[in-house]
C-alpha cells in the first residue's frame, strides 16, 4: 500500500480511537428498599437477583447500588441480612451499600450503628468508575438534623466534591431532599434550611444527579441544576409492586429503565 494511504488509514483509526476514548458509556443496577425480613421480601431480592443475571449482555450492570433500608428495624437480627447479602454478592460485581432510616435506628444509635458497618461496610464511602466519581452518603442525620452527625455527612460531602475536583460525581443516598406528598399534604422530612444546605453544596458543575429511594414511589425533581432521581421499592409495603432501575451513564447523562416483579 502507499504510504499516503496508509496514512489516511492509521489516521482515520485513531481519529475512532480518540473518538472512542472520549465517550464513556455504562450500566448499573439500583435497588432499594428491600426490607429484608419476611419471606416475601426475601423472595423479592431473589427475583431481582435473577433478573439481573438473565439480562442481555447490552443492559449488564458493571456494578449495582442499593439505597438503602436494606432491613426493616432488624438489623440487630443478623439472619435477616445474612441470605440477603448472600444473593447480591452472588451478581459477582461490585455492590455498594448506604445507610437508610429502618437500617440505622436513632432510638439505638450505637449498637445499630456498628451493626451496620459490620454488616454492610461503612456509612460513608467513595467509589470510581470508568472516571467518574461515586459517592454514597449517610444522609439521615443531616436529615433528622442529629447536631454532630449532620455537620459530619455535610463535610464529608463538601471534602470529597472537592477532591473529586472535575470529575463527573453521582450522589447515591436514601431519602431525597425534598418535600414529601402522601395523603394528600406535602411533608417537611428535612428542615428546609436543611434542604437549602444539602442543594447548595451540589451545585457544582461536574455534579451529574442524586440517585435515592425512601418514598417508596417513582419521583423526579431537580435540586438548582442537578437533577434527583427517586426510585420505587423493591418491597412490597403498601401493595407496591417490586421493582429495579438499570441506569445507563453516557457522557454525563443518566437515563433509566425499570423492570418490574410480574
Ligand atoms: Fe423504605
Ligand atoms: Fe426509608
Amino acid at each position: 500500500m502507499k504510504s499516503g494511504l496508509w496514512r489516511a488509514v492509521l489516521a482515520a483509526i485513531s481519529l475512532a480511537m480518540s473518538a472512542q476514548a472520549a465517550s464513556t458509556n455504562f450500566h448499573f443496577v439500583q435497588l432499594t428498599d428491600l426490607h429484608w425480613g419476611t419471606e416475601e421480601h426475601l423472595a423479592r431480592t431473589r427475583w431481582a437477583v435473577d433478573s439481573i443475571r438473565r439480562l442481555p449482555p447490552e443492559l449488564k450492570p458493571d456494578f449495582v447500588v442499593v439505597t438503602g433500608d436494606m432491613m426493616a428495624d432488624n438489623i440487630l437480627d443478623e439472619p435477616a441480612a445474612v441470605e440477603g447479602l448472600r444473593l447480591l454478592r452472588s451478581l459477582n460485581v461490585p455492590v455498594h451499600y448506604l445507610p437508610g432510616n429502618h437500617d440505622i435506628l436513632r432510638h439505638d444509635l450505637l449498637r445499630t450503628r456498628a451493626a451496620y458497618t459490620n454488616l454492610f461496610g461503612p456509612r460513608y464511602h467513595r467509589a470510581e468508575h470508568a472516571g467518574v466519581t461515586l459517592l454514597f452518603v449517610d444522609a439521615e442525620p443531616p436529615r433528622k438534623n442529629d447536631g454532630g452527625g449532620g455537620t459530619e455527612a455535610i463535610e464529608w460531602l463538601s471534602n470529597t466534591l472537592t477532591q473529586a475536583q472535575s470529575q463527573s460525581v453521582i450522589v447515591f443516598q436514601h431519602a431525597p431532599a425534598v418535600l414529601d406528598f402522601y395523603d394528600g399534604r406535602l411533608r417537611k422530612h428535612w428542615s428546609p434550611k436543611t434542604i437549602a444546605a444539602w442543594t447548595n453544596l451540589l451545585q457544582r458543575p461536574n455534579v451529574q444527579a442524586v440517585i435515592t429511594g425512601h418514598f417508596h414511589r417513582d419521583e423526579l425533581h431537580w435540586l438548582g441544576r442537578v437533577p434527583l432521581y427517586v426510585s420505587g421499592p423493591l418491597a412490597g409495603y403498601w401493595g407496591r409492586q417490586g421493582s429495579y432501575r438499570i441506569y445507563e451513564y453516557r457522557d454525563g447523562r443518566l437515563s433509566y429503565r425499570t423492570v418490574y416483579l410480574e
